[in-house]
């Protein structure tokens, strides 16, 4: 009798740690090419920020939307809406590793190029500034110190990751596992490009960075323009986030509300957002194991990336990924609302 008690007092205590161990939140590096909310990247860290399931250990900035210090002027300034200020933020990487501006580019979407100063956002730049070591110092650092252990979710251009990749030979296979907004796969549905035809604005944005990243052998799970495309942020779903009065609320609807009031029947994509929620709850989405690469030839493909079922002549060292397809709309939007609004 008291063999068969301490079995079940055993088993007990088995569950109780495999429920703590599964409560754990993902220590999570959030490396974006920052814009305030109704940026996709603003609305993404507001969700990341409402979200117990992630434990940011920083946020990285890099040029892509704008340039590098537009986008950490701008975390700065959400961190201190949100008051977020103990987090800390690092700046990465003011340019692509190889990918200069052209006409092309400056015609394009995106200021990533810009040499501009950060203009002043919203009620003034914010009281604290970046830390002194680079985002890629403080991801190598952050990694190495906790191997296995730390997710990064990158939702820009990969170019701090591919130096950070570089800056050390066990970076790599240190990483937990890496959440990717970018590519768009022309083998799925819906994935056709949004720079040039078939590329994706972030993978385009520094292709050789794409590549090397995706190459590396890091756990991968890949959110691309397919999986935006199932999204669509209507005046409902904006209605239903200003409903509540936050500092955030109250920008999405000073920045949001004309653009609904002028067309009504408005529907934004959301690209980042979807990355960061299939790692709160990845049943939101479903997804596809392929193998992917990024053409970093200068060619009429610059910047595309090809998934396939089988590998493929030219593609050799392609790697595994899980590729998001689908989504499950209804929980996902109902969650981002009532987070974003916390
Ligand atoms: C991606 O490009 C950026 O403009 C968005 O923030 C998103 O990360 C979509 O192609
Ligand atoms: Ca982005």
């Amino acid at each position: 009798m008291r063999h068969w008690i301490g079995i079940a007092a055993m088993l007990l205590l088995m569950c109780a740690l495999a429920a703590t161990s599964h409560a754990q939140p993902h220590k999570v590096i959030f490396d974006t090419d920052f814009g305030l909310p109704p940026t996709d990247d603003g609305w993404a860290l507001a969700l990341a920020l409402g979200s117990p399931e992630l434990e940011i250990l920083g946020v990285t900035t890099v040029a892509g939307n704008f340039s590098v210090e537009r986008a950490t002027a701008e975390v700065l300034k959400m961190l201190e809406l949100s008051s977020r200020e103990e987090l800390p933020v690092y700046q990465g990487a003011d340019m692509p590793l190889v990918h200069a501006p052209s006409d092309f580019a400056r015609g394009e979407y995106g200021e990533w190029y810009s040499g501009d100063p950060p203009p002043m956002p919203a009620g003034g730049f914010a009281s604290k500034s970046a830390e002194s070591i680079s985002a890629m110092d403080f991801m190598v650092r952050t990694v190495l110190d906790a191997p296995g252990e730390v997710t990064l979710v990158a939702i820009g251009p990969l170019t701090n990751v591919a130096m950070a990749i570089r800056q050390h030979p066990r970076f790599a296979s240190s990483v937990k596992q890496l959440v990717i907004m970018g590519g768009a796969i022309a083998q799925l549905p819906d994935g056709h490009g949004n720079v040039t035809p078939n590329a994706e604005f972030n993978f385009w944005v520094d292709p050789e960075a794409a590549r090397s990243v995706l190459r590396a052998g890091i756990p991968t799970m890949l959110s691309p323009l397919n999986v935006s495309r199932k999204t669509g942020l209507t005046r409902q779903w904006y209605e239903a986030i200003v409903a509540r009065d936050t500092p955030i609320t109250r920008l999405a609807r000073e920045r949001l509300g004309p653009r609904y009031a002028a067309n009504p029947g408005r529907s934004d994509l959301m690209y980042d957002q979807v990355a960061v929620a299939s790692l709160i709850d990845p049943t939101l989405v479903t997804t596809q194991e392929m193998f992917v690469d990024v053409d970093a030839l200068h060619g009429i493909n610059y910047g595309v990336s090809v998934g396939g079922d089988e590998p493929w002549p030219g593609a050799e060292g392609a790697p595994r990924v899980q590729v998001q397809y689908d989504l499950d709309w209804d929980r996902f939007i109902r969650m981002f609302v009532e987070r974003v609004s916390r």
